[in-house]
């Protein structure tokens, strides 16, 4: 008796312990899972993860964080070197991922079945995100715009779109005329935000792609603008940066919907960083209001 008394006021120390560490934590800033996986630095490291280069060798690669596959690193540690590393994953083990959200996505019917599809699909990138940022606006509109990944604000309310880029997309609209909640549909390659708004791994954007295009099926729009490098280049299947792949009208082609015009823009976010390509934004942007009065777009 007088065990499971101590052993209960043990855990419950541990657990106070454990919540004033967290809240430590929180003190400090820290408001945000990094990794996939909590992380306990309290235990010694395992041998393997521990980088052995023997003194004056040359030193190792880039330091790489122990990201969704589980490399078995510390996060900024680097990779051991390679005759010590174990053998690459052979293809067939990442594949069943890949094959998932391909049947996942064309089993979809509706939106709102893919959007349950995307949520019961288990990436790791679902483990550290908050909400499911599936869309926003009117998907019977016509036209659909596609960014990249959500941020910490979309994260928060699970909305596309709602952070400061998401404000000068809409002043940039709104210059032509259009409204979220009239005129356009709005969606990201990836519906979950990476950890710490790292740039998605081209692993983690060709997982979501099946995705994002069955969304476009289902969504059946006119027009699709494509938001930056990485939606242009994964839909477009491109090699080109934006720089070379904006201000033109591409085809698109979607399994079920055949060819959608799809103009390539720069992201919001780059033209915070970078102001003066506001003007190029500009041209793309009057381009696409030509293609909405009518004007049939180059090459269709
Ligand atoms: N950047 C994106 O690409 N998408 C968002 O939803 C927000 C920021």
């Amino acid at each position: 008796m007088d065990d499971a008394a101590d052993a209960l006021q043990d855990g419950n120390a541990s657990r106070e312990a454990l919540l004033a560490a967290l809240s430590l934590q929180l003190a400090w800033g820290v408001d945000e899972a990094l990794e996939a996986a909590p992380l306990d630095r309290t235990v010694p490291r395992p041998e393997a993860a521990i980088p052995r280069v023997a003194p004056g060798s040359a030193p190792a690669g880039p330091s790489m964080g122990r990201g969704a596959d589980g490399d078995g690193l510390f996060p900024g540690e680097a990779a051991p070197p390679a005759a010590r590393r174990p053998p690459p994953r052979p293809a067939e083990v990442l594949a069943p991922a890949a094959l998932r959200a391909a049947d996942l996505a064309a089993g979809a019917e509706s939106l709102e079945a893919l959007k349950a599809a995307m949520e019961r699909f288990d990436a790791s990138l679902r483990d550290t995100a908050t909400n499911i940022v599936f869309s926003d606006g009117v998907a019977e509109s016509g036209l659909m715009l596609i960014g990249e990944a959500p941020g910490a604000d979309e994260d928060r309310l699970g909305k596309p779109f709602v952070g400061v880029s998401g404000r000068l997309l809409d002043r940039m609209v709104a210059s032509i005329g259009l409204d979220r909640s009239r005129n356009f549909y709005l969606t990201n390659i990836l519906c979950w935000r990476p950890p710490g708004n790292r740039t998605p791994t081209d692993a983690e954007v060709s997982l979501f792609l099946p995705f994002a295009r069955r969304h476009i099926a289902l969504a059946r729009p006119r027009h699709v603008v494509l938001l930056g490098g990485t939606a242009a280049k994964a839909l477009l299947g491109a090699r080109e940066g934006i720089t070379r792949l904006r201000g033109r009208w591409h085809r698109l082609e979607i399994e079920g919907l055949g060819t959608v015009p799809a103009l390539a823009t720069l992201h919001p976010a780059y033209l915070l960083r970078q102001p003066s390509a506001k003007r190029e934004a500009w041209q793309d942007l009057l381009m696409l209001r030509r293609a909405l009065d009518g004007e049939t777009p180059k090459g269709f």
